[in-house]
Order: structure tokens, then C-alpha cells, then sequence
């Protein structure tokens, strides 16, 4: 792919630093609205420095993979934030693809870096170095064939080429390995703050940050391997109830006020307690919610992503929706009252039920991510 000296082309960026353009694919190794600053800002900024700020003699080195070692500009970043704070630095950098040294010497990294000169063209013409308390080795696989190792890595620094260039590397697939490479409390940093990469990260399992991006670019996005010894798994379990309504179908929501979150839209349904199967806790909380059985038709969907419990940052939620039918005609009217079993109309404390029109309901106005994934699934569902 590479190795073409002539097609290689030298670009300078806004903050007058130098970048390649890619011969084939068109795209530039770095930010063209700022190469340096987007790496020092992603990868140094917010991905590595903070772990070697907080480093001590005696402590184990800190390892950092790159995917996409390219010019070597972050791992000359990488070493001089070694060399600043003393902190002692693996990194190991994947390139399937290396650039030769008169390729990427025009771009005078050295001088931009205050890196020396040798050190820079050793770690790409002998793809190795130990510099005091760096060490680097170059990796000339590609991900998919690299064996990384498990819960190996602090810190990722993901430096594909754009998702609109190589899709394939900002896959659930590639990001699965990700995480499966750090250690619990690691992080990948990455430029891309693309949708469809961001959903990635969190498929994998990732707890995903949007912070603010380099000159240029609003945000990056930092993906964090969870780690919570004392972490718990939450059971949710919800139903989704349809009735013909006029002119079309609707859907039964419920409207409450919530400790800390104050009014939000969910579906019906509650948590899982000791003893219950999924479907026991739904035809109860429908008991206890609408004040009648249900019946269940089916499983609708199982959530895909983890969830933060929004109360309780420890817990983590997984929600079961399951399509339902109420076996009466419903107690409560459009107000969302609800009438006790003895004919009284009674107000919910903290809830009003009430029906909302299927078509036009956007999974964006539930609150809960989890109720928002299963709608955007039962929508699917009801189009295929
Ligand atoms: C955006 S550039 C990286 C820029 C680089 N970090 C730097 O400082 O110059 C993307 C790099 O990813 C490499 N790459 C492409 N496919 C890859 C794969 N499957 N695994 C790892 N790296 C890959 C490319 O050859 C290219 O060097």
C-alpha cells in the first residue's frame, strides 16, 4: 500500500505542522486542522498523560498500543511525555502497512517534537527503541492478526483511518478485541467522534465519553473498560403494550418523577427480584403498575449495550422488553388515574400512565437508553 515514494504527499496543516496524504485512499495521516494538536490534545491530552502524571517510581510501566503507527507522531508524543514526567512507558504500535524513513523525514517531526533526530529515524528504520524509561517496539501485523494480548494495555491509542476511508476498523468486531485488550479501568482514545464508531464502542461493552476535541473538531471520543469490583448487574424487565387506537395504533407509556432525574417516558415495568423469572416480575409489576394482569405475547428485546443505572453508578442495567397484553379493560383513563380494585379512582403518586400514537413516537423521548434501543428494535421488528 504504502512505499511509493513519489505518490506520497506532503501536506501542511493549521497549526503549521506537516502531515501525509495516503496514495490510494486519499485520506491524510493526521488532522489538517492541526496534526500536532490533535495528537498531543487526543492521544497525550487526554489519553496517556493523565496515567503518567500520576505514575510513581516503583510502579509498573505503563502500556500503551497504537493502532496505527503511520508517521510515528504519537509515538514521538508518547516518549516525550515519558521523558517529562519520568513515568516509565511500554508502547507497542501496530503497522501493517510501515513507511520508510525517506517517506516520513521531510516531515520534521524531530524538530517539531524536540525529539532527536536519530531516535525518530531508529524507531523507524530498526522499528524498535529503548530510550531511559521508553520502551517501544513496532508490531507489523494488522489488528485482526495481531494476538494481542488479554487485559494487557492501560491505554489505547486508536489512530485508524477514518470510518468513511476503512470502515471495517471501526467495526463492533475491532472494538470487541479493543476491550478485550485493556485492563479493566483502561481507556482507548481515539479522534472519531462518528456516530456509528461511538455505537461500536458501547455494542462492545465500552462505557463511551464524547469530550472536547482538538483544534477543528468539537468532540473525540474516549472509551473506558469498566471496572467496578463492587459493580452489580440490574434485571429490568418491560412491557411494550399496543392497542388500536384512532387513527392508528399506540403504545402504553408511563410518565414519572424520579429521584435526581425529575420527569421522564418509560415503558411499564420494574426490576427483577430474587426468585422471579423475567416474565413472573413483568405480569407482577403490571399488577402493581396498572393495577391488572397482563398477558405476554412475546420476548421483544434483550439490551445489547450496558447501561450505568442513572441512580446508582455501580449498577449496571440490562433490560428484558417483552410485547403484552393487558387481559381488561384498562383501569386507569387518560389522565393516567388508576382505579383500585374497589371502583375508587385513585391518582398514582408519582406516575401517570397514558397512550401515545405509534407512528411519529421517536426511540429519542424515552429516557432510559435501554427503553430507547428496544422501541428503535420493536420498530425494526414491525417494518420487516
Ligand atoms: C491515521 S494513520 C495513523 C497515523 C499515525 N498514528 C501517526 O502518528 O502518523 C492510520 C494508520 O493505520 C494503519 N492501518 C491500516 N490498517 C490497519 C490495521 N488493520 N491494523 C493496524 N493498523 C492499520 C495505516 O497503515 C496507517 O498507517
Amino acid at each position: 500500500m504504502e512505499g511509493d515514494l513519489c505518490a506520497v504527499e506532503l501536506r501542511k496543516t493549521k497549526d503549521d505542522s506537516l502531515t501525509l496524504k495516503h496514495p490510494t485512499l486519499g485520506v491524510h495521516y493526521h488532522s489538517v486542522h492541526g496534526a500536532w494538536s490533535e495528537t498531543q490534545h487526543v492521544f497525550g491530552q487526554e489519553g496517556l498523560r493523565p496515567l503518567a502524571e500520576a505514575w510513581s517510581e516503583g510502579d509498573a510501566p505503563i502500556r500503551v498500543l497504537e493502532v496505527g503507527m503511520g508517521t510515528g507522531l504519537n509515538v514521538l508524543c508518547a516518549l516525550s511525555i515519558a521523558s517529562a514526567t519520568g513515568a516509565s512507558v511500554e508502547m507497542d504500535s501496530l503497522e501493517p502497512h510501515p513507511l520508510a524513513w525517506d517517506e516520513v523525514e521531510s516531515l520534521g517531526y524531530d524538530a517539531l517534537t524536540g525529539v532527536e533526530r536519530e531516535v525518530w529515524q531508529q524507531i523507524h528504520e530498526q522499528g524498535g527503541l529503548e530510550f531511559d524509561s521508553f520502551s517501544f517496539r513496532r508490531v507489523e501485523k494488522e489488528l485482526l492478526h495481531a494476538d494481542l494480548p488479554e487485559r494487557h494495555y492501560d491505554v489505547v491509542f486508536f489512530d485508524a483511518f477514518a470510518p468513511t476511508a476503512e470502515p471495517h476498523m471501526w467495526s463492533v468486531g475491532v472494538m470487541d478485541v479493543m476491550r478485550h485488550c485493556l485492563k479493566p479501568g483502561g481507556w482507548l482514545v481515539t479522534y472519531c467522534a462518528q456516530g456509528d464508531a461511538r455505537r461500536a464502542m458501547l455494542s462492545a461493552g465500552f462505557a463511551v465519553e464524547r469530550r472536547p476535541g482538538p483544534p477543528g473538531k468539537r468532540e473525540m471520543l474516549k472509551a473506558v473498560r469498566s471496572h467496578y469490583p463492587q459493580g452489580k448487574i440490574n434485571v429490568r424487565v418491560y412491557m411494550v403494550v399496543i392497542r388500536e387506537g384512532m387513527p392508528g395504533p399506540e403504545v402504553l407509556v408511563s410518565y414519572e418523577r424520579l429521584p435526581k432525574l425529575g420527569g421522564v417516558m418509560k415503558f411499564p415495568g420494574g426490576g427483577l427480584e430474587w426468585g422471579e423469572g423475567p416474565a413472573a416480575c413483568l405480569r407482577r409489576e403490571a399488577l402493581e403498575e396498572l393495577g391488572q394482569p397482563v398477558a405476554i405475547d412475546r420476548l421483544c428485546h434483550i439490551s445489547e449495550q450496558a447501561y450505568v443505572s442513572s441512580f446508582d453508578d455501580t449498577h449496571q442495567v440490562m433490560a428484558v422488553h417483552y410485547a403484552a397484553r393487558l387481559l381488561d379493560e384498562p383501569r386507569f383513563d387518560d389522565d393516567g388515574v388508576l382505579e383500585d380494585v374497589f371502583g375508587k379512582r385513585v391518582p398514582l403518586m408519582h406516575q401517570a400512565l397514558g397512550w401515545r400514537p405509534v407512528e411519529g413516537l421517536e426511540p429519542s423521548e424515552f429516557f432510559f437508553g435501554s427503553d430507547r434501543e428496544a422501541w428503535a428494535a420493536w420498530l425494526a421488528q414491525m417494518a420487516q
